[in-house]
């Protein structure tokens, strides 16, 4: 077989060489996921300055051990990293990477997540989840396994169904329906994040959401492990659902896991579209990511101009309130053009209105303004500006 050579972070990695990347592939690489491994970097080592005491990492899907490799060389106070996979070859090649990076705190395992994870029972500060296509199969084992002020970090890149292309298999998967439109995105995250918690509920512990993101092909959740009933219970009222108006693009979020949810939208008499349940709480933390964004000029990270960018994005919208408006959706609507962002921003804004910009889409604000009130102002921005092309036009003719 022949072999190519790794860089990312502080470690090179060895790899079959690849024509496409494919889960086909002897042991799975994808230099597409680095921007997610440079951030989980940062994540964890948010993470660790926060507990102030070493930690014990599981890779649980390892591949060629890049991940663990990575987080033991590169994040402060990791005592230990088990790296674990399925695949005879993977586990083969996370060994040599190992020991041509110089690390002896790093274990490698061949193991199924779900049983590794049962056998090691509060072993692990921090579990890493990140599966071909859905984590759901996993999260119990992880839920069981991680103790009171852990760490979880799950991958899904079964965006397909959490964002509504298919609704059935994010009924069967994750218990819940997704919603197909201009949000699905962060509908998606939701319902994935909405799953996690009722599944660690069984155990009695809560999550805290500290950074969540959506990006290219996939998602990512890190979340905060807490322990005890009460807690549990407090958390579990964060569930709801999001009712869609498909017709007038009115949406509403619905606390609880059975709301009373209207037939039909208020604002138009349509029929609404609802999905969840899902996490309608927070699910970005301005403390954790404002921490990751300090850290990162001292991490050594190919992709950190990306990093930055998208961290940025996150805190700015980490208070904003659940789902947002697509402006050029609306512009659809209204069958007018799409106003410069900046100057509707600015206008929401001189309403009184709370407005943030999201990282899941450029052109979308999230907003506590009503819709009414949103198409009022862009019908006004571009009233403004046709008026000030007409200006121009008029005295270059002149
Ligand atoms: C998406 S890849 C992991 C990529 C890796 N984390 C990275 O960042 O490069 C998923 C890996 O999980 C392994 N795998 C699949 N099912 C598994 C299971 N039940 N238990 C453990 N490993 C499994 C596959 O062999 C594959 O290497
Ligand atoms: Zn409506």
């Amino acid at each position: 077989m022949d072999y190519l050579l790794i860089d990312e972070g502080l470690v090179r990695i060895k790899i079959p060489q690849y024509e496409k990347v494919s889960s086909k592939a002897p042991v799975f690489y994808n230099p597409a996921m680095e921007l997610n491994r440079d951030l989980s970097v940062a994540a964890i080592t948010a993470y660790r300055q926060r507990i102030d005491e070493d930690i014990a990492i599981c890779d649980a899907f390892t591949g060629s051990g890049i991940r663990g490799i990575r987080y033991s060389k590169e994040i402060e106070g990791v005592s230990m990293a088990v790296v674990n996979d399925l695949n005879p070859l993977a586990v083969e090649l996370a060994r040599d990477n190992i020991a041509n990076n110089g690390l002896d705190n790093v274990h490698v395992c061949r193991e199924d997540a779900n049983l590794l994870l049962r056998k090691c029972r509060g072993k692990f500060d921090v579990v890493d989840i990140d599966p071909f296509g859905t984590p759901a199969p996993y999260v119990e084992s992880a839920a069981s396994s991680l103790k009171a002020g852990g760490l979880i970090c799950v991958t899904a890149t079964d965006t397909s169904a959490l964002c509504g292309t298919y609704k059935k298999p994010c009924i069967r998967k994750y218990g819940a329906k997704p919603l197909r439109n201009e949000y699905c995105h962060e509908t998606g995250i939701r319902i994935l994040a909405g799953f996690l918690c009722r599944t660690f509920s069984k155990y009695k512990k809560y999550l805290d959401f500290q950074f969540s993101h959506s990006t290219e092909h996939y998602m990512r959740l890190y979340a905060l492990v807490g322990k005890g009933a009460k807690n549990t219970d407090r958390s579990l009222e964060s569930l709801g659902y999001i009712a869609y108006c498909p017709k007038c693009l009115n949406r509403q979020v619905f606390r609880g896991l059975t709301p009373r949810i209207p037939i039909k939208c208020p604002e138009c008499g349509e029929t609404w579209d609802v999905g969840g349940p899902l996490w309608s709480g927070k699910i970005q933390d301005s403390d954790f990511i404002g921490s990751m964004l300090n850290n990162v000029p001292d991490l050594n990270l190919n992709t950190e101009n990306k990093v930055l960018k998208l961290l940025e994005k996150c805190y700015e919208e980490s208070d904003a309130p659940p789902s947002f408006y697509d402006l050029h959706t609306i512009c659809r609507k209204l069958k007018t053009s799409a106003p410069p962002l900046n100057s509707t921003i600015e206008l929401i804004k001189e309403g009184g209105y709370q407005v943030y910009r999201t990282h899941f889409n450029p052109n979308g604000v999230k907003t506590d303004a009503p819709l009414p009130y949103i198409e009022k102002i862009i019908l006004k921005v571009n009233r403004d500006s046709n008026k000030t092309e007409k200006s121009i036009i008029k005295k270059r003719t002149l």
